[in-house]
């Protein structure tokens, strides 16, 4: 028998004057983006027959398999966090590639290594991030990081990974002791009261992605807004900052956003469920099929903007991702297909599973979904595990 889908209501508040990211920081990261020379806009997928056997108004996933060449979404917050220390080093007011350049980076970086923890994708960002701008990356993986995820950081910059005996969350605080001892620049997506810039510079890279998403809704398909925004997290800098970025877009009236996790190791959810306002932690090594959201402790400093601002939390089975692939991978009536990995499907997997089963026909009348829902969700990453990849959704 399948485990069940739990959802938890929220309590979002109404804050016009909320603000998280200054508008000076979020064009900051938008334009160093912009800078890069491998900058794209990723693309906005309209599936119009799955919203229409779903019964909503519209359904747009956002492809990130084709961010950077990287297959994930992951180096926007990395190469923005690099950037920005670099810059800082060399004096220059603002990140810019260029800029970056001419101050002759590249010879003045050779010996700065950055260091993290990572389920794969981070760590495959900083190992490029590193790379581009002439440095060097060392990077940690907890215990049963698959081979193909250790390959591919590797393989960028003979990138030294090490696969640890532990969690994600004890890997990186091993990572943090690694850089404090060898005097490297650690680059973590999750931080404390003590470290905290590179953290919010992560979060900060991760809107242009938002940013991009609401331009094409608008410019592409002439939708507005979004109504609802499904959103997976792993320690929340991905959830926390796109929330962010929605509520100061469209306040007082923002979207209706679900924070998702794998059941195993939903710690956002827990913290929710908790009710302290203080965020839980999940121990032990969990077993997830999502090995980007496998992480057991929230980031504390974006966790007061999910339990604020978040309007449900999903705590979901494994199969519910694998429906989601499979989805994407075999659309149906001419829609156009996504290759979406374990760690980016999941919202499209509880969307069917909420338009569809009589076990959550109230959460679905609670979220207000119906046939005027314009439906943003955010596919992650691509086939990161390719061999798992092909063993879900078929060859
Ligand atoms: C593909 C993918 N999606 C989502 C996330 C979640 O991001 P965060 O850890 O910021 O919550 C990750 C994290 O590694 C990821 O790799």
């Amino acid at each position: 028998m399948n485990r069940a889908i739990s959802i938890l209501p929220g309590n979002p508040i109404s804050d016009p004057q909320f603000s998280y990211f200054t508008e000076q920081e979020l064009k900051s990261a938008r334009s160093f983006h912009q800078s890069l020379p491998q900058y794209r806009e990723t693309p906005l997928v309209s599936l119009p027959h799955l919203a229409q056997k779903l019964g909503v108004g519209g359904v747009y996933v956002k492809d990130e398999s084709h961010r950077f060449g990287l297959n994930a979404f992951k180096g926007l917050g990395a190469s923005y966090a690099i950037a920005r220390l670099l810059a800082e080093r060399l004096g220059l007011d603002k990140p810019d590639y260029k800029a970056l350049m001419e101050a002759n980076v590249e010879r003045n970086g050779k010996d700065i290594v950055f260091v993290t923890a990572t389920d794969g994708n981070h760590g495959k960002s900083v190992a490029w991030a590193a790379s581009i701008f002439g440095c060097r990356a060392r990077v940690f993986m907890p215990k049963g990081s698959k081979e193909s995820r250790v390959q591919a950081i590797r393989s960028i910059n003979n990138t030294p990974v090490e696969v640890t005996q532990m969690n994600y969350d004890d890997t990186v605080r091993l990572a943090a002791d690694w850089a404090k001892q060898n005097g490297q620049f650690l680059v973590q997506d999750t931080g404390t009261a003590e470290y905290y810039q590179i953290p919010r510079d992560i979060t900060l890279g991760y809107t242009t992605m938002a940013a991009e998403a609401l331009k094409q809704m608008r410019g592409q398909y002439k939708a507005e807004k979004p109504t609802h925004v499904f959103l997976q997290a792993g320690v929340g800098s991905m959830a926390g900052g796109v929330l962010a970025f929605l509520v100061q877009q469209f306040r007082p009236s923002p979207p209706c956003v679900t924070i998702m996790e794998p059941d195993t190791v939903a710690c956002i959810y827990e913290s929710a469920q908790a009710g302290t306002g203080k965020p839980v932690a999940v121990g032990g090594i969990s077993e997830t099929i999502m090995a980007g959201l496998n992480c057991g402790e929230p980031n504390p400093l974006i966790w007061p903007v999910l339990r604020d601002y978040a309007s449900f939390f999903a705590s979901c089975p494994d199969w519910v991702t694998e429906q989601g692939m499979r989805m994407l991978a075999h659309p149906q009536n001419g829609d156009p297909a996504v290759i979406s990995g374990e760690s980016g499907a999941v919202g499209v997997g509880l969307l069917q599973q909420l338009c569809h089963s009589p076990q959550l026909y109230d959460t679905k009348r609670r979220m207000g979904l119906d046939e005027s829902s314009q439906i943003l969700l955010f596919s992650t990453e691509g086939d990161t595990d390719p061999q798992g990849y092909r063993q879900i959704v078929g060859e």
